[in-house]
C-alpha cells in the first residue's frame, strides 16, 4: 500500500494579510534586530501569539560554543510558555535578515529542533497554531506546526 502526506500552504502578499497577521510578521522583522549572531550574522526574529492576547517575540542567540546557541523560535516559544503557561498559541511568525543584513528575498522555514519544539505547544493548545514564513515580498501560511513536521513524535 503507497501512502503520501502532503503539505497545503498558501502563498500571500503582504497586503492579503488580515491586521492581526500584519502585526505579527511586522513583530518577527523587528525582533530580527534583537538577534544576536555575532558568528553567523544571520538573524531570525519570531513572533508568537498567545491566547491571552499576549504577543510574544524573540530572537536567536548565538554561542561561542556553537550548539549552545538558541535558534529564534525556540527563544520565543520557550520564554511564551514560561512567562504564560496558561495561554494557548495561535499562530507564530518567523522572519530573518541574510548575512548582508537585508531581509531575506524568500520565505524561512524552521529548522527541524525548532518544528519538534513547537509541536508540544501545538499539541498542549489542542487547536492548530497557524504558521507565517516571512520572505520580502511573499508570505506562506500554513495551517499548523503539524504541516511543518509529518511523522512528528508527540508521545511517549
Ligand atoms: N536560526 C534560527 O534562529 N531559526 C531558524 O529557523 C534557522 C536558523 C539561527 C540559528 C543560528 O543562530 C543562525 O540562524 C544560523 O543558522
Amino acid at each position: 500500500m503507497k501512502k503520501q502526506i502532503t503539505t497545503d500552504y498558501e502563498v500571500l502578499t503582504p497586503s492579503e494579510l488580515t491586521p492581526a497577521e500584519q502585526q505579527l510578521v511586522d513583530l518577527a522583522s523587528r525582533a530580527t534586530f534583537r538577534s544576536y549572531a555575532p558568528y553567523s550574522n544571520f538573524r531570525v526574529g519570531a513572533a508568537i501569539r498567545l491566547s491571552d492576547g499576549a504577543i510574544v517575540t524573540g530572537a536567536n542567540q548565538e554561542n561561542v560554543a556553537y550548539p549552545s546557541g538558541t535558534c529564534a523560535e525556540r527563544t520565543a516559544c520557550f520564554y511564551a510558555h514560561a512567562e504564560h503557561p496558561d495561554a494557548r498559541f495561535e499562530a507564530i511568525a518567523i522572519a530573518a535578515r541574510g548575512t548582508d543584513g537585508q531581509p531575506l528575498a524568500d520565505p524561512i522555514s524552521p529548522c527541524g529542533a525548532c518544528r519538534q519544539s513547537l509541536m508540544q505547544y501545538e499539541v498542549l493548545a489542542g487547536s492548530p497554531v497557524e504558521v507565517l514564513l516571512v520572505g520580502r515580498d511573499t508570505i506562506y501560511r500554513l495551517p499548523s506546526i503539524r504541516s511543518l513536521l509529518p511523522f512528528a513524535f508527540t508521545s511517549l
